[in-house]
């Protein structure tokens, strides 16, 4: 989205209408160049209606995220955090994986990516995610462990219970979650996890925990999404903002990571099972080779992995995508 729109946004946020004149008086430009930067505006699911005599009107405004409203809803000594928010992006954990080495070095806080538009969001297994300006929650935070990459294997699963934890403290009660760490409401996909993970085999080691939360999709969105996919604004009357949202993940990462840490993922393994969607149910599990297991879910090991009481019988498998298998039914 150009600068130009962004700024055209900010002004318009009030949801009320006007002119062209006007906007373009405050943004020292022409006219014209108010229209054309609306040109192609629908396409990020904002809706900005025009209207002869009156001027542009943006019909679906959002609460912009704010450093100081996420701080103020959260328990967390503020200088424990550094936020920075952005009106657009490529990915939020494409910015933190560049900058980590800097942030390391920098300071000891807990660096927080968040943007209201992403260009190129990453979804697990090279997949895409798709969001439209301000409709979603995404960011990603940065997190450095001593232990090395391979003693991290629990880590996305930790992170489903977090959502999951602060979701029902919001009384979004039937939220589960897919194995490894989809956030599920009705089988149909509210939130996505994508954890990259850096450094040495024996630690340390560091990793960007980047979470999408769908909170109001338009239509334009929702249709380029090619998967059952549901909104907050869809299961709750609630008008959540995203700033306390988002302020209520942090302090709930703040709590669950060190005790993570101290005792790993073992500690919260039941947890995870009481909120699994498919506990006990045959699904198909796809294999990075493109094989396919057919199982009964059987809970979850230590180190994450998912089990399976197969024809072979009972296995575990630390990546895949399971699905229902629908034969079984
Ligand atoms: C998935 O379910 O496939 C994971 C989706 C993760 C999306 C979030 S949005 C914020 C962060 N930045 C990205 O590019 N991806 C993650």
């Amino acid at each position: 989205m150009n600068q130009r729109a962004l700024s055209i946004l900010r002004l318009l946020n009030d949801g009320q209408f006007q002119s062209g004149v006007s906007l373009a008086r405050k943004l020292s430009c022409k006219r014209a160049d108010i229209s054309n930067a609306l040109k192609n505006i629908d396409s990020y699911g904002i809706e900005i209606v025009k209207i002869r005599g009156q001027g542009y009107c943006w019909i679906n405004p959002i609460v912009y995220l704010n450093k100081d409203s996420i701080l103020r809803n959260s328990s967390i000594y503020p200088r424990k955090l550094d936020i920075a928010l952005f009106d657009t992006l490529d990915s939020t954990n494409t910015l933190l994986l560049n900058n980590l080495e800097r942030e390391v070095a920098d300071n000891n806080c807990v660096p927080v990516v968040a943007t209201e538009y992403q260009t190129k969001g990453r979804g697990r297994a090279g997949r895409a995610w798709h969001s439209g300006f301000g409709d979603s929650l995404t960011f990603s935070f940065g997190w450095w462990f001593d232990q090395g990459v391979s003693a991290l294997s629990g880590l996305s699963l930790l992170i489903g219970i977090a959502v999951i934890r602060v979701l029902r403290s919001l009384s979004i009660n039937c939220v589960r979650l897919k194995w490894p760490n989809d956030i599920l409401f009705e089988n149909k996909k509210l939130a996505g996890i994508l954890i990259e993970l850096r450094g040495e085999n024996l630690g340390p080691s560091h990793a960007v925990i980047g979470i999408g939360i769908n909170f109001k999709l338009s239509e334009v969105i929702k249709s380029s999404i090619n998967k059952e996919i549901i909104d907050l604004s869809s299961i709750s009357d609630v008008l959540f903002d995203r700033n306390q949202i988002l302020s209520a993940l942090l302090t709930e990462f703040l709590n669950i990571l060190p005790i993570f840490r101290d005792y790993g993922f073992a500690y919260f393994k039941n947890e995870w099972i009481s909120y699994h969607a498919f506990e006990g149910q045959v699904v198909s599990l796809i294999l990075p080779n493109g094989s396919v297991v057919v199982g009964t879910v059987d809970g979850v090991i230590e180190d994450g992995s998912i089990c399976l009481l197969t024809s072979s019988g009972r296995n575990s498998y630390k990546v895949g995508d399971i699905s229902i298998c629908l034969n079984n039914l």
